[in-house]
């Protein structure tokens, strides 16, 4: 598979099918993510690949447990801006409008609304969630750790296409990093930063069709 088409194949996968990734698998994509590259080669990223059934749903009914009882957020770092502008705001509402419509759910059905962002704890179905965490003094009053992590979390996604793995990044446990982190018992030490679900996606799901256009370079490269 050349890079250019693992590029453009790869998109979010949020139905998959019941086959899990073998540990085999999920080691080489490990093995190529490690070599993303990180400022000073500090390496900040400290993964939990778990693939245990009942780990993966008590980690999602204890975060489901807590949106039901009304808590937005427990956890480490804020990924999302505080306030939206423009045309962040714009992007985020046609992306979020464009699943939506595909699905058939409606503006103001809050119910199925907030179904499909809890399908999020459920990791779509996928047997495998790699967390993502880094050490907090990495991020105390510093942000390139963020960097590095970004950049690993794309290169376990391209390295997964060529295992024919799909696959989904999570900010939606971001932002309930202390949850996951309590329940896998982390050390004290390490912040939850995303996760990634893995898997073999579910071709005949319509949610799977969903592939969100981005705005043409012309518009955010200045060429000099
Ligand atoms: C850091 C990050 C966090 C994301 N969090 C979620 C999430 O919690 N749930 C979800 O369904 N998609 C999530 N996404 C996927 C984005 O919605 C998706 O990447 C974007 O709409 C572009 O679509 P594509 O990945 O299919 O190209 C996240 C993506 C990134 C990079």
């Amino acid at each position: 598979m050349k890079i250019s088409e693992a590029i453009q194949n790869r998109s979010s996968i949020r139905a998959f099918k019941p086959e899990g990734v073998s540990k085999k698998i999920q080691e080489k994509i490990l093995i190529s993510a490690n070599m993303t590259p990180s400022g000073a080669n500090m390496q900040p990223w400290i993964v939990y690949a778990v693939s245990d059934e009942a780990l993966l749903k008590k980690i999602g009914d204890a975060i489901i447990e807590k949106m039901d009882a009304g808590v937005e957020h427990d956890q480490f770092i804020q990924y999302y801006p505080l306030q939206w502008i423009n045309p962040y705001k714009k992007r985020r509402i046609e992306t979020g409008v464009g699943l939506y419509t595909l699905m058939d759910v409606g503006r103001k059905d809050i119910q199925k609304r907030t179904e499909m962002w809890k399908d999020n704890f459920r990791f779509f179905g996928a047997k495998t969630v790699f967390f993502v965490f880094t050490d907090t003094t990495l991020i105390d009053g510093a942000s390139g750790a963020f960097i590095d992590c970004g950049a690993y979390m794309q290169t376990i996604m391209l390295a997964a296409q060529e295992y024919g793995v799909a696959s989904c990044p999570q900010g939606s446990t971001t932002e309930y990093g202390r949850v996951v982190a309590d329940v896998l018992g982390t050390p004290n030490n390490l912040a939850l930063l995303y996760s990634v679900v893995l898997g073999y996606p579910d071709t005949t799901a319509k949610i799977n069709t969903y592939k969100p256009a981005r705005i043409d370079i012309s518009e955010n490269v200045t060429f000099l």
